[in-house]
């Protein structure tokens, strides 16, 4: 067996750029993107837009920064956002949108769908003649849903968040750092799940495997007003066709494969919940993020991930007895099945704590 074996579990994020990544980025054309002249930058901009089914798309360093750039350009200081209590905007993207743009955060709780019940965000708007409220400005969605295990949330959905939200005059923005795996995962097209955002934005550094890079896609004057805000955020960077360079490979070749991405997580979920002492329902599983708990009377969570680290095996704790592992570019059938034997050899109860380096599971 290979001793050298990593399998970095912790994160989609962690992909590196492919060959022909590299060699887009070497030769890519370039300009003053802040000026708007970098091709590369530009031709990224209309590749995602039309995915998107946008009239126009932004080129942003982050996910980070795409999510607060579109709630600054939606909302004003003192406006109040939608948004479910286990979204990425709001647990992981440092209050972003409240310290820099004074905007509240009014939090109904995630589905374990990934989805937000209808009747609790209809009674979070608020009623705006009252004086003692903000104002409701926009409800905020994620697809795929991370916290929820990567959870595919349905164009049906979507529009009857649109029927809701134009009822009272709201707008729509999706945190669709994982789109495409939504959109493999369903065999729909992306702008079918991004038809009833207002604003959508997807990642590339993640399953898409580009180094660096998000987009915002929405209609061309939000994006003119977008820009500013990324302007204000220090997000405009000049030759950033170097990096959308890559962006255009990962939305020309690495859209398909997310499917092997989405078996590989199916497997490793169905492997796991085999094992005594993961708490897991596979079913739950439909992209590439798993999400499983150790049951109580089991190791420690820093004990799980210190023994399979050993070996090799990366995954994240995320809280409690939580964990997450993600597949991506990179992880293969195999590295799945090794994995789970590595599992299975550190949850067995006789089983020795190692040296962390010596990766020599499965015996
Ligand atoms: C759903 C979601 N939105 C936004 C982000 C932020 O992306 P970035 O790490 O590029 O800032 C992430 C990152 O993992 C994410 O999972």
């Amino acid at each position: 067996m290979d001793a050298t074996r990593i399998v970095d579990l912790r994160s989609d994020t962690v992909t590196l750029p492919t060959p022909a990544m590299r060699q887009a980025m070497a030769t890519a054309e370039l300009g003053d993107d802040v000026m708007g002249e970098d091709p590369t930058v530009n031709r990224l901009q209309v590749m995602a837009a039309e995915r998107m089914g946008k009239e126009a798309a932004l080129f942003v360093p982050s996910g980070t920064m795409a999510n607060l750039v579109c709630l600054l350009t939606h909302c004003r200081r003192g406006d109040e956002v939608i948004v479910g209590h286990l979204a990425h905007i709001f647990l992981f993207e440092v209050g972003g949108s409240a310290a820099v743009g004074g905007i509240h955060p009014r939090t109904v709780p995630n589905l374990p769908d990934g989805t937000l019940d209808l009747t609790e965000v209809e009674a979070a708007i608020r009623d705006p003649q009252n004086v003692h409220y903000p104002y409701s400005r926009l409800i905020c969605l994620e697809n795929t849903h991370n916290r929820c295990s990567g959870a595919v949330v349905s164009p049906a959905y979507m529009a009857q968040v649109r029927e809701l939200a134009n009822r009272y005059g709201l707008a729509i923005h999706l945190d669709g750092a994982r789109l495409f795996n939504a959109a493999i995962a369903l065999g729909v097209d992306p702008a079918e799940l991004a038809r009833d955002a207002d604003s959508v934005c997807f990642c590339l550094s993640k399953g898409l495997s580009a180094p660096v890079g998000s987009l915002i896609c929405g209609p061309a004057e939000f994006i003119r007003q977008a820009r500013r805000w990324r302007k204000l955020l220090g997000g405009g960077m000049r030759q950033a066709g170097v990096l959308a360079a890559a962006g255009i490979v990962a939305l020309e070749t690495m859209v398909d494969r997310l499917a092997a991405d989405h078996t590989h997580a199916r497997r490793l979920a169905e492997g796991l919940a085999r094992l005594p002492g993961i708490v897991l329902d596979p079913r739950r599983v439909m992209t590439n993020i798993v999400i499983f708990e150790l049951a109580p009377d089991t190791l420690s969570p820093s004990e799980l991930v210190q023994r399979l680290a050993a070996r090799g095996v990366k995954i994240g704790a995320i809280g409690g007895r939580k964990f997450r592992a993600v597949t991506h570019y990179g992880i293969e059938a195999e590295d799945i099945e090794y994995a789970l034997a590595c599992f299975q050899t550190v949850l067995s109860a006789e089983e020795p704590m190692r040296q962390p380096g010596r990766l020599t599971c499965p015996e």
